[in-house]
């Protein structure tokens, strides 16, 4: 078996994989593997922009954050996460990254849902986290301490004694290679390729918390998944984003009538709070209706947004027509493994970062532009403890090679049946009857896997463990959730959560 040493382990290749391997490459060697290629990641995918505090006196920011949240942030990350947001985009302005500005030279901020006042940095008008990820990529191949493996699969994490020492993954070939670590971080991203409608990449489905939750770390939250109101809904389906700051700058959601959607639901309108305007939408949805993104008061729509004008003409829309179809699709989780402000697990040795991650920033419902944030803010946090505190020399752990097991005689379940079982049972609006169903369905499923060592699965049988895994987590959170919070919707149930009943907000 191959075995590789480093001082930085990290698995992902998204904004916060690449800011913790950026900041810590000048004092340590860092290895990075991602199951795909480097670019199949949420941050390369998104267009919105990235929140950054306008000035001291900009104290709607934090306001905003917690108002989406639903109040159940941990207040404390809040601040970190204002407080730092300067310093995050200063790292990616030394980067080069083009911020668009505008005609004096200033840089042009945007405006989402739940924020108060435009405050949002894009790059390439729409393709804003293509241009943050790609600025790092470049100074992260020129270092000699940085090495990056793509299609290599984090299989399971070698914990001895409470210790994370690193972990085993799985080549292509499906042969194993042990990859040693002091430092072992977990940064996979989002879990949106659980659900058929999602503006993730279909290939994130929680590989990092399935080996982390396995491994005896702590994981919270996983009910709370937000779901984007405006998905392109093209010949029945819906996958690509349409970023919230086409409504920003003017968009309006109509319905086939050309009734203004959110009118008299929220001050707000149509930059309310994501789950309450997805809810909104995909009740309308429910009974009949079409929403259209009106966008006829966008100015310059191909310059502003090129990226999206490109994917709809590419879908077939007409966007003379000044219509584009929409519906809400899977976009963000909320929750995650547990984390301290630095990235701390319950394991020593391992940490976890960005949407993988629960710090408790996004409380119950993440506010626009604030993921990018989050992975910049608190990679960096991560980055510079492990600089300012390096570990002595781990023992050397001893890994089987293991051949791949037979489970040819076991009926195992499909990706795609998995997602139709998540879209229906825990989607935006979920009922105790169809999450009991649910739960007893993935029981059942994963059943062939049961007692089985994870290093011994192929990769496509590691693909539906883990997928299976992870939504049995996020079932279970769902049905012992019983009241409606943020973004987790019980319809079965007329109690909205009371805030008093949990104490000092949730991770
Ligand atoms: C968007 O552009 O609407 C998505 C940005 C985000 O999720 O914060």
């Amino acid at each position: 078996m191959n075995q590789y040493e480093s001082d930085v382990l990290i698995v992902g290749s998204g904004l916060a994989a690449l800011m913790v391997a950026y900041e810590c490459s000048s004092d340590c060697h860092v290895t990075i593997i991602t199951k795909s290629s480097w670019q199949d990641t949420n941050s390369y995918k998104a267009q919105g922009g990235i929140a950054v505090r306008q000035g001291q006196d900009d104290d709607t920011f934090l306001t905003d954050t917690l108002s989406a949240g639903h109040h159940q942030n941990n207040a404390t990350n809040v601040n970190i996460l204002v407080s730092e947001s300067e310093a995050a985009i200063k790292t990616l302005n030394d980067l080069g990254v083009p911020f668009d500005d505008q005609p004096d030279g200033t840089l042009h901020c945007t405006k989402e849902g739940g924020h108060s006042r435009r405050r949002i940095l894009h790059a390439g008008g729409d393709a804003t986290g293509k241009h943050i990820v790609t600025a790092f990529k470049k100074v992260l191949d020129q270092s000699k301490n940085v090495d990056i493996f793509e299609y290599m699969t984090a299989t399971e994490l070698m914990v001895k004694n409470g210790l994370c020492h690193g972990l085993v993954a799985k080549t292509e070939q499906q042969t194993l290679a042990a990859f040693q670590a002091k430092h072992t971080i977990l940064a996979t991203g989002g879990i949106g390729g659980l659900y058929h409608t999602t503006s993730n990449s279909q290939s994130l489905i929680g590989d990092g918390i399935a080996i982390a939750h396995q491994a005896g770390a702590r994981v919270s939250g996983m009910e709370f998944i937000q779901f984007h109101p405006t998905m392109l809904a093209a010949g029945g389906q819906a996958k690509a984003l349409i970023s919230e700051a086409v409504r920003g700058e003017g968009g309006i959601l109509v319905n086939q009538k050309g009734q203004k959607v959110m009118a008299g639901v929220h001050p707000q309108r149509d930059l309310a709070p994501r789950d309450i305007v997805a809810r909104t939408l995909y009740r309308a949805i429910q009974k009949g209706d079409q929403i259209a993104l009106d966008i006829s008061c966008v100015k310059s729509f191909h310059r502003r947004f090129p990226n999206i004008a490109q994917i709809c003409e590419a879908k077939g829309i007409d966007l003379a027509q000044e219509r584009i179809p929409v519906s809400p699709g899977a976009h963000f989780l909320m929750g995650g493994i547990v984390t301290d402000a630095y990235g701390r697990t319950d394991i020593k040795g391992l940490y976890a970062v960005g949407e993988t991650a629960n710090t408790g920033v996004h409380g119950v419902n993440r506010l626009a532009s604030n993921s990018l944030l989050e992975a910049c803010v608190f990679a960096r946090r991560l980055a510079h403890m492990i600089i300012r505190r390096p570990v002595s020399t781990r023992e050397k752990i001893n890994v089987d090679d293991e051949r791949s097991i037979n489970l040819d005689s076991h009926p195992l379940t499909t990706a795609h049946d998995i997602r139709t079982l998540m879209e229906g049972s825990a989607g935006m609006i979920r009922t105790e009857q169809r999450l009991v169903s649910a739960l007893r369905q993935l029981e059942r499923w994963l059943g062939p896997f049961h007692d089985v060592k994870r290093t011994r699965l192929s990769l496509q049988q590691l693909k539906i463990a883990n997928m299976l895994y992870v939504s049995r987590l996020i079932v279970s959170a769902a049905l012992q959730r019983k009241e409606s919070l943020g973004a987790h919707y019980r319809g079965d149930s007329t109690h909205i959560y009371d805030k008093t009943s949990l104490v000092g907000g949730r991770r």
